[in-house]
């Protein structure tokens, strides 16, 4: 079983991130009184801040935060502590240049950037190691400190390592691993274009090749060190600050990125996670926010779902509050009235008890001249402070939900080896990539609430039986042990899903010499005779289910039965395989496997929730446009229904059974309208 977080909130409350090196001293105290006016009650300070206390090599001054936190306690604000080493100083990059990650060919990152360090340099490690411990020793006891975040971003900018300290430290994990290289080269299907190694000096971390393609088992493994690598390095701070911080305060790292076994780190480093969530990124100019079929302006209820699976009461340590844009990049509006608020309530909404605005006021200096803060160059009262202020006196009367359940009604599996095997293999990548969304799609506009859930070796049973429906879009990777505990699943009344290249592949990404679905197999009862992308030319390919025709999406399995109990729901409508099975059933013990060859639609998802029995499961309670995403969370015993509208128009929303609206405290019942980038907050009145 997963392992529950350390730490939660008590209350939901909002914060901001503060960098008093940024500012004259002069402005400290009017800073933080007009946080406090405004309802911020906490702060993030530091993570850039290395220099600051060891200026030159060996030389640690506190002075500058001590002053800074005598303004905190004035001001009866709270902070959390960030370790600087996102960004080690010019000092001791030009003493250490060893500590620098490369490009894939070997050329070193230069200072000028930040995150430009590698993982596995010792000299980092221990130079890292006396930073976070001067910072940690001298600073937690501070009685206004009540956190700490662990670096800023964990493989943010760059999740790919090339050092030369990468290559020693990745020999060495091969090594642990395999033992011997003559392991390595079986396994890892050396044997192939000549690969062989014959001695471990031979071995590096992927170097510059041909179109830059390497063995994929060895690149899947590289992957794999990365997240060791990094989940090591937060570790190493993480022993650290514990040993200082005072007992109730938590320790956290901020963001979601690729080559992390984010689950992991939380579980092994972390009492609570933080994400990062800007979905302005959506109205980028690079971007088509008109022509929308895939709901790019929330997507970032896709990305906290996945913080939700790593943390279910999350924090949000950096939440839009202005225009993006660096001095090179990433170009886009500013967010409309109301929008801050509604991307805020979006984070609640999806599980977060705490909301950090990033940032306090705009940078004058530096890559981030544009990427806008609450308040903007000219340091005056603003449309967004007041807008700050009003979210605060809503979330008054939600204050108390800190702790409440998001309720999904059925999730969606993943696991790390499926998501970096996707990185490796082009197939597995589109495959993924078109259910993913589409699975996502589905669920939003049918307003059935789902969850990722994470499946690793050590999940049991108790992790997915409070499912009732889970899908397993495209795992290839699939292992014996992970097939067991599906089986576990379905035949004690769950229902699993399957689509196409299920088994493929064993744990290396090799694939594996049996009929599709490999392990699942004899759980489905089917096998894999066939197998194609749909190509250009072969337009949509439909199956027919019940009279209905549905898109079978970008990749068909053609299926066969295996077992006389399999049920052929639908087959094949067109293509050279017009006819054959596409869809089948089998009911196992209490529950069934439903195998579908293809890539999830939407269509076909909602279909298929239909089916079951699980769409739009809060219709007797409420009828809502396309446009409104519902959320539910759930505490003693009641249900709180947030309904977000992610459009400019006023949309009618029916409420069929009475509820109270949380922020006027009024009963409601019947038709309401809910303004452009609004938000609702609903509690019900029975109790569950
Ligand atoms: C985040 C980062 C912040 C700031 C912000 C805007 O990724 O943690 O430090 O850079 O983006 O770019």
């Amino acid at each position: 079983m997963r392992k529950q977080q350390n730490f939660q909130w008590e209350t939901i409350s909002l914060g901001t991130c503060y960098y008093p090196e940024h500012w004259d001293r002069s402005l400290w105290e009017a800073d933080l009184k007009r946080m406090k006016a405004a309802g911020i009650e906490t702060i993030r300070i530091g993570e850039f801040a290395w220099s600051k206390v060891e200026p030159r090599e060996g030389e640690f001054s506190y002075e500058f935060f001590d002053d800074f936190l005598n303004a905190v306690r004035a001001a009866d604000m709270k902070v959390i502590f960030g370790t600087p080493t996102a960004t080690p100083p010019a000092w001791l990059t030009e003493k250490y240049p060893e500590v620098l990650n490369c490009r894939m060919d070997g050329v070193k990152f230069r200072h000028g950037m930040r995150r430009h360090y590698n993982y596995n340099s010792p000299v980092y490690q221990d130079l890292s190691a006396r930073i976070v411990e001067k910072f940690a020793g001298h600073y937690a006891a501070h009685p206004n400190v009540i956190g700490w975040q662990i670096d800023n971003e964990i493989n943010c900018e760059v999740d790919v390592f090339y050092s030369e300290s990468d290559t020693a430290a990745f020999r060495k994990y091969l090594q642990g691993k395999y033992g011997t290289l003559e392991n390595l080269n079986r396994e890892l299907g050396m044997i192939f274009w000549n690969q062989e190694y014959t001695s471990w000096d031979e071995v590096y971390v992927p170097r510059t090749t041909i179109h830059n393609t390497s063995n994929p088992h060895l690149t899947l493994d590289y992957y794999r060190f990365v997240s060791e690598s990094a989940i090591a390095f937060c570790r190493m701070q993480s022993d650290i600050i514990r040993k200082y911080k005072k007992p109730g305060d938590f320790i956290t790292t901020n963001g979601m990125f690729d080559h992390l076994d984010n689950h992991r780190m939380m579980d092994e480093a972390l009492d609570v996670y933080t994400y990062d969530s800007y979905p302005n990124f959506a109205y980028c100019l690079s971007e088509d926010p008109v022509h929308n079929r895939d709901l790019n302006d929330r997507k970032w209820s896709s990305h906290l779902s996945r913080v939700r699976s790593v943390c279910p009461h999350f924090g949000i340590m950096e939440q839009q509050s202005g225009a993006n844009g660096w001095n090179t990049r990433m170009e886009a509006p500013a967010p409309k009235p109301g929008q801050m608020t509604l991307w805020a309530m979006q984070s609640i909404a999806h599980g977060a008890d705490y909301v950090s605005f990033f940032r306090w006021r705009t940078c004058t200096v530096g890559t981030e001249i544009y990427w806008h803060g609450i308040l903007d160059y000219d340091n005056r009262d603003n449309r967004k402070l007041r807008e700050i202020r009003a979210l605060h006196e809503r979330l008054r009367s939600i204050r108390e939900l800190a702790g409440a359940a998001y309720r999904a009604s059925f999730g969606v599996l993943e696991d790390y080896d499926n998501l970096w095997d996707a990185d490796v293999d082009v197939w597995h990548r589109r495959v993924e990539k078109a259910s993913k969304k589409e699975i996502f799609a589905a669920s939003q506009l049918s307003h059935t609430p789902m969850d990722y859930v994470l499946l690793t070796d050590g999940t049991e049973y108790g992790d997915l039986k409070d499912y009732p429906v889970l899908f397993y879009p495209h795992g290839l990777i699939l292992t014996e042990r992970r097939a067991k505990l599906l089986r576990d699943y379905a035949e004690k009344g769950g229902c699993l899903i399957i689509g196409a290249r299920t088994g493929q592949k064993e744990e290396h990404g090799r694939c594996v010499m049996m009929p599709m679905p490999g392990e699942l197999a004899q759980l489905s009862g089917t096998s894999v005779e066939e197998f194609t992308f749909v190509g250009a030319m072969d337009g949509q390919v439909c199956m027919e289910w019940n009279g209905k025709k549905l898109d079978t999406g970008i990749f068909n399995d053609i299926l066969e039965t295996e077992k006389e109990d399999v049920k052929v729901l639908a087959c094949f409508a067109s293509n050279y395989y017009e006819g054959k099975p596409a869809l089948t059933e089998r009911a196992v013990g209490e529950g069934r496997v439903i195998h579908f060859g293809g890539t999830f639609t939407r269509d076909t998802v909602q279909a298929l929730l239909s089916y079951l029995g699980i769409l739009e499961p809060y219709r007797a309670q409420l009828e809502l446009p396309e446009e409104c995403e519902l959320c539910v969370r759930e505490k003693n015993g009641k249900q709180y229904f947030f309904i977000l509208n992610y459009s400019p128009e006023e949309q009618e929303i029916r409420v069929k059974q009475e509820m109270i609206d949380m922020f006027s405290g009024e009963k409601i019942c019947g038709a309401v309208r809910l303004t452009g980038d609004n938000v609702l907050c609903l509690e019900s009145v029975t109790t569950l």
